[in-house]
């Protein structure tokens, strides 16, 4: 049973305030898989937007829950366990300050696991950021694990779950189950696999239409000192949304990069070719929509280095969105901004910060009217008619999330 070669078929993101535990939860999920990267890549990915890989399987001969594992012999009967599927964690940052990052992590989740610390009370600042921002973004099969229970009593641990249950009430965690995990102690791990694969399906997706990759990282892997006849080429990291990627295959990026013009500037898409693929920590010949992928190019890694090309799209030429220097959008705003009070209506003139798909751009507004808006943009993104944009204003030092926004025109 090669089970490892697997390719990771859905991204689970983990959210939630800082330090309740994602990370930890994360670990605790995908054993020592995360070992099999190349040192290289492991380095890169996890920096920025944590990633790791996990094969979810489960004992034929435990009752369930406790089938459920992420280890390839049963502690207990000493037999092979039967892999369920291999899937991606998609680890976003807590911090306040990053939900940029966040954001444009949540537009490749396909689900996601909402961590919330049982010794804090709820919900914590970006405990209901983030659940807003899943609302917003449509990620609608969502896990709550209730994390930490080895640091509280049992009526604390009751009173907690209240609290969040009372929490998710009228949002789109409504239904979530709510999981009361220690992922520091490996308690409850075999519930959040079962929770993971009744609530979080691998979603239907099409790899007949022409390949449409969602670029979250990217990352020059050559180490400092390489000669230059040894220079890999530039590696992107993201996930397919549809399409498959095959080794040799063409392809375009865009927006691509700036090219300075007689005094101005414009972004002009990139083209190269595939030469490499990595998914679920192998090599790969091809790849289908799913998890997260490493795509090695052509490109000069100096193109590459240090997220330079996150928030791009990549594809077939030819196929892709058109690149936007700016555009309308329908505007549905928040009720209120966490921490913050109600949400005033977005005014001409004003600044907003817009992710959009992986990409975070600033744009500044040139028409304001109830409902939609007009805006141009600092940088532009590759977007279709319909694209879902998650908007955010500037107040006092920081981004807040205040609505969401429809890409019209
Ligand atoms: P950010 O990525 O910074 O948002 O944090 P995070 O949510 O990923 O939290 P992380 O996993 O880094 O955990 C924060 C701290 O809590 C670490 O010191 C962990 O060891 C600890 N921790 C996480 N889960 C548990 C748990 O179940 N029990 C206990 N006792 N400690 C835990």
């Amino acid at each position: 049973m090669v089970t490892e070669q697997t390719q990771p078929e859905v991204n689970i993101g983990l959210v939630g305030h800082v330090d309740h535990g994602k990370t930890t939860l994360v670990q605790a999920l995908s054993g020592d898989w995360t070992d099999q990267h190349s040192e290289e890549m492991k380095r890169g990915i996890s920096i920025r937007l944590g990633y790791a890989d996990a094969t979810l399987r489960r004992c034929p001969d435990c009752a369930e829950p406790e089938c459920y594992t992420v280890e390839e012999t049963c502690p207990e009967h000493g037999v092979d366990t039967e892999t369920l599927r291999t899937v991606s964690f998609v680890d976003a940052p807590g911090h306040e300050t990053l939900m940029a990052t966040m954001l444009s992590g949540a537009s490749i989740m396909d689900g996601a696991v909402l961590v919330v610390s049982a010794t804090e009370d709820v919900p914590q600042a970006q405990t209901e950021e983030h659940l807003m921002a899943l609302d917003i973004i449509g990620i609608e099969n969502i896990v709550i694990a209730q994390n930490k229970i080895d640091l509280v009593d049992d009526e604390r641990a009751r009173e907690n779950y209240e609290q969040i249950r009372e929490f998710v009430e009228g949002t789109v965690a409504e239904d979530a189950p709510i999981v009361p995990v220690s992922a520091q102690q490996e308690v409850n791990v075999d519930l959040v696999i079962q929770a993971l694969e009744d609530r979080i399906p691998t979603p239907d997706r099409d790899e007949t239409l022409p390949a449409r990759m969602y670029t979250a990282r990217s990352f020059d892997i050559n180490r400092p000192g390489t000669k230059a006849k040894d220079l890999l080429g530039g590696v992107i990291g993201g996930s397919l949304a549809q399409g498959t990627l095959t080794e040799g295959d063409e392809i375009e990026l865009r927006p691509g990069r700036e090219v300075e013009e007689g005094g101005s500037s414009e972004y002009h898409s990139i083209e190269t070719s595939v030469r490499s693929l990595q998914a679920g920590g192998h090599p790969q010949d091809e790849v289908g929509p799913g998890g997260l992928l490493g795509v090695g190019t052509g490109l000069d890694p100096s193109l590459t280095k240090g997220d330079a090309l996150a928030g791009q799209v990549a594809g077939e030429p030819g196929t892709l969105p058109p690149t936007r220097n700016g555009f309308e959008m329908e505007v549905e705003l928040l009720d209120r901004v966490v921490g913050e009070g109600e949400v005033e209506e977005i005014s001409t003139g004003e600044p907003l910060m817009l992710t959009v798909g992986t990409a975070t751009t600033v744009g500044a507004v040139t028409s304001a009217r109830t409902g939609e808006c007009e805006v141009n943009l600092k940088r532009p993104v590759c977007a279709e008619e319909g694209a879902k944009i998650a908007i955010n204003r500037r107040m006092g030092a920081r981004w807040r999330l205040i609505g969401v926004g429809t890409l019209t025109e």
